[in-house]
């Protein structure tokens, strides 16, 4: 596990306060510099690499590197504090720069601020991933004051552009609907891009963003940050546009109802964001934090996944031993290599037979399970499949044992009815009682049953009116950071007990998209809406910060459960390979034909999936611009590539182009082949079963066989 505060650190340089002190902070193609002047810290660059040019640099770029308030800021402050004796204004001064090796190719660079009069320190911390190109910032804040200091505003970054125009694209969107691009000009004043739900906090608004300099976005060209805070919990991203035309932006925890009282000598570390530049457009972003998280941002991110069959939308509450055992049955022949239970296995007193009941008492369900999940994993072994299963350990409903136990545990206001939502209570994680309660649940599971491979982590639902038991009155402001810290604690923990389970992150959807969670898992699931034709709209917003190793996407039954709609099985397979494919249907209901479709496709899917889940994903035409829609992911030695091509709408008259690749080595030639095609079906593409140039193919295009309403089309290039 490759834990982002990493422990290792070669001491490079360390040098003190020195007037006109230039800090660089460099990636292969970016440069971050800071300049001391007056003992205060400014940001002089972001963007591509200065080298030694720094003279050439514009004049009157410098930017107060982390604005407090109180000492003259007329603009949104990255910090706001209120000292022991009551003072409001914070001027930190330049103390230090120590530049450390923190593993091969990052180097941590830590600049120590302190205040001018109070005992209150400012480091802020960085580390730059060099071939990566990404930047990974945060804050820690600490004091020793007499009494203790209240923060108001605690960014955990702050960065300032200069350019004729800002467009933002944010991530936004709701149940069923993730991950939605909407780019806006930014204007004068400030946009804020937030979430307030504490839990499940990127179900509305992602922490994850891209902003382009000078013109609107672009896939291929153009100035363009993209931005990703990592972390669980609420947050908040404003762009502040000056009557200078300056962009600041800020990115954070969100200090919304969530001043944080800070104790003599205790240590506020923010959580870090993540950014990097590049003038090669959104497409350049999205290959850069995909290579990072491979190697550094998700859990086991360079070692392979397994295709799997999960019995949500086959069964969702109504099963028995019985039928689980032949869907176990089914998976092993259609080949699929994991069967995950998923919700309804527990509860006794209080069964979890729908969503009513049952939350929080994690003890096999006797009725449904009399042989317990031993006898399921069991099932799974003897037909050569693994076994993985369902938990929400976060949340309790009011009819459980665990509630009738533990009403204190709950997060809730007194003097206040409940709020319930999805029938549930969330559990007060700031309480280190209930996050052993939670850790214990996760082990205590997985150590009676070591066949466990993999397990899928859900939490349904968020904080509303937060109130914790467990913290004192003068600190309950506290309760979503301490929430989310002790989230990231018992999932730390997790991983540490059992490091050979697979995880998979959940929220009713998509609602944990975020790096500070990815760490520790290896995969999410974007969505329950596994409608092919709006997952393809899904899957490409996720695409662009996360890569799709990472991304669960499932073939489901017809009519879709979401949407009634019904498309070709081929379609949803094609759809589906686009990341860590599954399965989430009942293989015994499908026709021999659709049976035979799919185990060849399983096994075509084996064959590719290296090259999707490593290769760099080039993104071709969108569905959000066009009627067609079409990708492809090439090998880092560009010997193999794999295509995916879709037909969302079809209209009379419309003659759509050749589709002109990218990411191809333009000297090399390539073998071109359709696939997926099913048993027996012949390819109608051009140039199936030719080499072509690939030069060619990426300045001529290729034309693609889709004429009908859903049609789609994979296909393998390989170097000749
Ligand atoms: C929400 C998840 O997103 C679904 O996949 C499923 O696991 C249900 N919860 C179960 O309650």
């Amino acid at each position: 596990m490759k834990s982002f505060f990493s422990s290792f650190l070669v001491l490079l340089t360390v040098s003190f306060a020195c007037a006109g002190e230039i800090i660089r902070i460099d990636t292969k193609d970016n440069s971050l510099v800071f300049k001391v002047q007056d003992q205060k810290l400014y940001q002089l660059w972001f963007g591509a690499k200065t080298g030694d040019k720094l003279a050439a640099l514009p004049q009157g770029t410098a930017f107060p590197a982390y604005a407090t308030f109180g000492t003259g800021e007329v603009n949104e402050v990255a910090l706001r504090v209120t000292h022991a004796d009551g003072n409001t204004s914070t001027e930190l001064l330049f103390e230090s720069v120590i530049k450390e090796e923190s593993g091969p190719g990052i180097v941590q660079t830590r600049i120590s601020l302190k205040d001018s009069f109070y005992p209150l320190r400012v480091d802020l911390v960085f580390k730059a991933y060099f071939a990566e190109n990404i930047i990974q910032q945060w804050a820690e804040i600490s004091h020793s004051e007499d009494g203790r200091v209240t923060l108001y505003n605690f960014a955990s970054a702050q960065l300032s552009f200069k350019a004729t125009s800002y467009w933002l694209t944010q991530l936004h969107g709701d149940w069923g609907n993730e991950m939605n691009l909407k780019e806006s000009r930014l204007t004068e004043g400030i946009k804020i891009i937030d979430s307030k739900l504490g839990a499940r906090a990127t179900m509305y608004a992602t922490p994850s963003f891209l902003l382009s300099l000078d013109a609107p976005g672009a896939e291929t060209q153009g100035e363009t940050i993209g931005a990703s805070l990592a972390w669980p919990g609420s947050f908040q991203v404003a762009l502040e546009v000056n009557r200078m035309q300056e962009l600041r932006l800020l990115a954070g925890i969100n200090p919304f109802a969530s001043q944080y009282v800070l104790d003599k000598n205790e240590l506020f570390k923010t959580p870090a964001l993540l950014y990097t530049y590049t003038n090669g457009g959104r497409g350049q972003v999205s290959r850069n934090f995909h290579r990072w998280a491979r190697k550094y941002g998700i859990r086991d991110g360079e070692k392979s996944r397994m295709t799997l069959l999960n019995n949500w939308e086959a069964t969702y509450f109504d099963f028995n031993e019985e039928k689980l055992a032949r869907i176990i049955r089914d998976a092993a022949s259609l080949d699929l290599e994991l069967f995950l239970l998923d919700d309804g296995w527990f509860g006794n007193k209080y069964p979890r037979n729908n969503d009513q009941a049952g939350l929080g008492d994690w003890q096999v369900n006797k009725k449904k399970l009399p042989n317990g999940i031993g006898f399921l994993v069991k099932e799974s072994q003897k037909n050569n499949v693994r076994f993985g299963i369902w938990i929400e350990p976060e949340m309790v409903n009011p009819q459980s044992e665990l509630y009738e136990n533990h009403p204190e545990w709950v997060i809730a206001q007194p003097h206040r009815p409940p709020i319930l939502f999805r029938n549930q209570l969330i559990l007060d994680l700031a309480n280190p009682e209930v996050q052993q309660f939670v850790f214990n649940a996760v082990d205590d599971l997985l150590r009676a049953n070591p066949g466990i491979a993999y397990v899928k982590w859900d939490c349904n639902r968020f904080i509303q009116n937060g109130g914790s038991n467990y913290l004192p009155a003068d600190k309950q402001s506290n309760l979503q950071i301490g929430y989310a810290r002790g989230l990231l604690s018992v999932y730390e923990k997790v991983n540490k007990a059992h490091p050979g389970v697979q995880l998979m992150l959940c929220s009713g959807g998509g609602g944990r998209m975020e790096y500070g969670s990815l760490p520790y898992f290896h995969e999410y699931w974007p969505s329950d809406n596994t409608d092919a034709i709006q997952r393809i709209f899904i899957q490409w917003g996720g695409s662009m910060f996360f890569p799709a190793i990472a991304s669960c996407n499932h073939v489901s039954t017809v009519p879709n459960h979401q949407t009634r709609r019904v498309t070709p099985l081929k379609l949803r397979f094609d759809v589906a390979m686009m990341g860590k494919m599954g399965m989430d249907l009942q293989p015994g209901q499908m026709s021999a034909e659709e049976f035979a479709f799919s185990k060849s496709a399983i096994a075509t899917y084996k064959e590719i999936r290296e090259v999707i889940f490593r290769g760099d994903l080039y993104r071709l035409e969108s569905p959000c611009e066009s009627n067609r829609a079409s990708l492809m992911y090439v090998t880092e030695d560009k010997t193999r590539a794999i295509f995916f091509g879709f037909l969302l709408h079809r209209k009379v008259g419309e003659f759509l182009p050749g589709v002109k690749l990218q990411g191809l080595d333009p000297e090399k030639s390539y073998l071109v082949k359709e696939i997926n095609m099913g048993p027996g079906k012949n390819s109608y593409l051009s140039t199936h079963g030719k080499v072509v140039n690939g030069s060619l193919m990426m300045t001529s295009g290729i034309s693609l066989p889709l004429n009908n309403e859903y049609d789609s089309i994979v296909i393998e290039l390989t170097a000749h």
